[in-house]
């Protein structure tokens, strides 16, 4: 059977992007950015983004374009008889890992979400307000794993729909439709009275954060959402026929990533100066802070419900792309059916699933990394270690397994200022970067 494509160019812009914008970029970036010196760390970040996002984004495609094969067959066929394959197993891996809790996330959304549609959160019911609405459901047993389910549900429809009638057609849709939700909320968020305090905390720069070195390694360490290094892009990208040219995909994709994370920064920050909260970091900003603030606002039941439709969708354009590094593995290894592959890795992610979601309830006490729970424990393998050595490994074998010609023709960019560029990052910038992070995050 002829492996399947794209219909369009755009068509795989979409699906990368969405596959970069999830929830990292609604609860993560902005508050990091707020925390470590505002406007300073964007531009900061925005230099990352064009000195490594981009060119190893640019990288990690073009090895996929180039072998058309999943994430270990590339290595194989591009390299055979070496080890190299063995960066396609630290991606099949981050993907188990990965949306493992990535669905249990998002199936809390999906929860919000329905109860917004119900009307039940316009108030928040009960005693305690949100934060006890928040705690009370993630540490129950079957109703969490209720919604884990039906989010790992739809991702895997998706997947069995095939690359152009699932994936890019489901992009297609959401991608836009994310972006107007977003600019909707963002401009209702702004012209709150007080929106200004948001403004300035997340765009005010202080110079001054430069000198700490956290935030260096902070501005890499937020890189890798952009889903790089874990053969997502690769295998997405193993769907392009080779006439359809790269590098401006590439630069679309960093771009737009950007762009996604700044305007949920536009939402979330306005919102909660003009109601003075104190904003905090993750799970709880998303899932108590926010309610709460919506609970006060003018048309705040609305606001919820488009908010949560707009973060369920992020997640699940996102997972989509994670489901599809395994599926196409297994599918060319044993020869299986997409339906066949998808259906056993999701199910196989579901079930490591239950752990994480047990982990919020009857396992709370079970830290098997540090003081981390089930959650955090999984996240910190893959971001902190995996995704790393994914990234540094797909630099290295392009820069120092492949000719610079073939580098180069990979990557269609030709032997003049532009290419030396990125040859020179990939071979040189990005390996030594991804080691500094690496050794500063053990
Ligand atoms: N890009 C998505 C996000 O930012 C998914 C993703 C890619 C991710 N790499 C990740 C999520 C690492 C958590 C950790 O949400």
């Amino acid at each position: 059977m002829a492996r399947e494509q794209w219909g369009t160019k755009l068509g795989f812009m979409l699906a990368a992007m969405g596959s970069a914008v999830g929830l990292g970029n609604i609860w993560r970036f902005s508050f990091v950015a707020g925390n470590n010196g505002g406007g300073a760390f964007l531009l900061l970040y925005l230099g990352c983004v064009f000195l490594i996002g981009i060119p190893l984004l640019l990288t990690e495609v073009s090895i996929g374009r180039k072998a058309k094969s999943d994430v270990v067959g590339s290595y194989q066929k591009l390299a055979p008889k070496t080890p190299w394959f063995f960066t396609g197993f630290f991606g099949i891996f981050s993907a188990f890992l990965i949306l493992s809790f990535y669905a249990v996330v998002a199936g809390w959304s999906l929860y919000y979400f329905f109860h917004y549609i119900t009307g039940d959160f316009f108030q928040a019911p009960g005693e305690g307000g949100f934060g006890a609405v928040f705690g009370g459901f993630i540490s129950q047993g079957w109703q969490p794993l209720f919604w884990t389910a039906l989010f790992m549900a739809m991702v895997i429809f998706i997947v069995v729909s095939g690359v152009k009638r699932g994936i890019e057609t489901a992009n297609k849709i959401f991608m836009p439709l994310l972006a107007l939700l977003l600019i909707v909320l963002a401009v209702f968020s702004l012209s709150l009275d007080g929106a200004m305090e948001g403004l300035k905390f997340l765009f005010q720069p202080d110079w001054s954060a430069f000198s700490k070195p956290s935030i260096y390694v902070q501005a890499l360490g937020e890189l890798f959402s952009l889903s790089l290094g874990m053969g997502a892009l690769l295998t997405y990208g193993s769907y392009l026929s080779d006439d359809k040219k790269l590098p401006g995909a590439a630069i679309g994709i960093g771009l737009m990533d950007t762009f996604f994370a700044v305007i949920s920064g536009l939402v979330i920050f306005p919102a909660v100066f003009a109601f003075s909260i104190d904003p905090s970091s993750g799970p709880p900003l998303v899932f108590i802070t926010l309610p709460t603030i919506f609970e006060q606002m003018p048309l705040g039941g609305i606001v919820g419900l488009i908010f949560f439709f707009a973060l369920s969708l992020a997640a699940l354009s996102s997972a989509i792309s994670i489901l599809e590094v395994p599926t196409a593995y297994f599918m060319r290894l044993f020869n299986w059916t997409r339906k066949k592959s998808s259906i056993t890795v999701g199910s196989i992610m579901f079930f490591l699933g239950i752990f994480v979601s047990l982990g919020f309830g009857v396992w709370s006490g079970v830290t098997p990394i540090g003081d981390r729970n089930i959650l955090d424990s999984m996240d910190y393998i893959a971001s902190n270690i995996l995704l790393p050595l994914g990234g540094l490994s797909m630099a290295l074998f392009v820069g120092w397994y492949f000719r610079k010609s073939t580098a180069l023709k990979a990557v269609d960019l030709k032997d003049d200022l532009f290419g030396g560029v990125w040859y020179g990052i990939v071979k040189f910038i990005v390996p030594v970067v991804i080691l500094i992070i690496f050794v500063s995050s053990l």
